[in-house]
């Protein structure tokens, strides 16, 4: 019985920066930014976006002209974030109202920094497994915030993608293959105080690299599997060099025939984070729909997964690819990033210090958003949101 994901959507809300302009800001060479960091433009989030907004926005492409029997057959939401708009309820549940689904379901908060989307799939996979008439909605959303002028600040970005777990796939399906490895390490971390991630930059690029050295040895020993047997290596990318990183130390193991695939689908798999950047817990795959939506691949390619949170947790699993896959990505994500409006440098900054604090009373107007699900106010330290329409 195959099981995996059987369709995907991205979300990420409608203004950016340009980070051509931020260089020029602050001061700094701009290929620091576009070749040094390989990150092109980031979304910026305007106050009428969360973590629970953008997943409500990912997850209702999916669901929208689902039947009504389908939608009941969604037994769990799994929401995973590292952004998540309460330390105690989960953000799921404002999920499962906005989307208008059962009552008779789990409706789960996953943190485990950049993996939780990870481990959602993961259980998503296993649950499916003993009920396979079942579906499990996934969805992973995340405001990368470091902070203005800080050298994380290139690296920011938000986004959610979210996924639909079942049998009989349309996009692809697990192997069962997965090698895991957990360390108690300090390279990123969010206080409970802070809306603003701390982090020791060249600390964080060192642990992921040798995370993925680690676990691709234990990963091929065990699976019994060579570089070649992969159509593309796809990466959690805090920005898009650090793929190309982490897939250069392995260089010695790919096949001369199979550097220029692997190239090229390294590639495409980094054009649409290029343009949107860290999405946290939806990085991996957003880098996966951007594989899959720029470059051909074959029913049956097996694309290898790497999944990386600070702190520090690495995953890698394979994913093998289903015939029609193209149509099991839902909407259009370079229509969506590519519509977003361009916001200055100034924009930026003001928006940046506008990110609403639960602390205080907030009513939030819609003028940069005509998302479908928006932060329509905070009051008495509750967050109330709300359709457009
Ligand atoms: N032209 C071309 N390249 C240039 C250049 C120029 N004019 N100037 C500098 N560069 C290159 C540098 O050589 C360097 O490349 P290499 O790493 O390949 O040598 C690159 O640009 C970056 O330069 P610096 O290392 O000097 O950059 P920095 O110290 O200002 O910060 C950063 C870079 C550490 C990634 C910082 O942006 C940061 O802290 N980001 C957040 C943390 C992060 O993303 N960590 C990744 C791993 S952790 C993770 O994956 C979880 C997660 O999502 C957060």
């Amino acid at each position: 019985m195959e099981i995996g994901i059987d369709q995907i959507s991205f979300f990420t809300p409608n203004l950016y920066l340009d980070l051509t302009e931020l260089a020029e800001k602050r001061g700094v060479d701009p290929n620091k930014y576009l070749v040094g960091i390989g990150q092109e433009k980031q979304s910026i989030v305007p106050p009428t976006q969360d973590s629970v907004s953008m997943a409500a926005n990912a997850a209702s492409i999916l669901l929208e002209q689902k039947s009504t029997e389908f939608l009941n057959s969604i037994d769990e939401i799994l929401f995973a974030s590292e952004s998540g708009i309460d330390n105690s309820k989960s953000g799921a549940v404002y999920l499962q109202k906005l989307l208008n689904l059962k009552k008779n379901m789990r409706a789960i908060e996953i943190k485990q920094a950049c993996y939780g989307g990870t481990f959602a799939l993961m259980t998503a996979f296993d649950y499916v497994k003993l009920h396979p008439n079942k579906r499990i909605l996934v969805v992973a959303s995340d405001i990368a915030r470091y902070g203005l002028k800080s050298a994380g600040e290139v690296t920011q970005g938000a986004g959610a993608v979210a996924m639909l777990v079942s049998t009989q796939p349309r996009l692809a399906s697990y192997n069962w293959d997965s090698v895991f490895q957990s360390e108690d390490l300090m390279d990123f971390w969010r206080p409970l105080d802070q809306s603003e991630a701390l982090v020791f930059g060249k600390m964080s690029q060192e642990i992921y690299e040798k995370f993925f050295y680690e676990i691709w040895q234990t990963y091929s020993q065990k699976n019994l599997k060579k570089v070649s047997d992969f159509a593309a290596f796809v990466f959690h990318l805090p920005f898009t060099k650090m793929g190309k990183k982490a897939l250069d130390q392995i260089n010695d193991q790919i096949d001369e025939s199979k550097k220029d695939q692997l190239e090229k689908n390294r590639l495409a798999g980094q054009i649409y984070n290029r343009k949107v950047g860290n999405l946290y817990t939806g990085s991996l795959y957003l880098s996966l729909i951007s594989l899959l939506k720029n470059n051909i691949l074959k029913n049956n390619d097996r694309i290898a997964m790497f999944s990386y949170g600070s702190g520090t947790e690495g995953e890698l699993y394979s994913l093998s690819l289903a015939a029609d896959y193209r149509q099991a990505i839902l909407g259009d994500p370079a229509q969506m990033i590519a519509s977003r409006r361009k916001v200055s440098v100034d924009e930026y900054e003001g928006l940046f210090r506008a990110f609403p604090e639960d602390s205080e009373d907030h009513e939030l107007t819609n003028s940069y958003d005509s998302s479908h699900f928006q932060l329509k106010r905070i009051k008495d330290h509750q967050r109330i949101y709300g359709d457009n329409f």
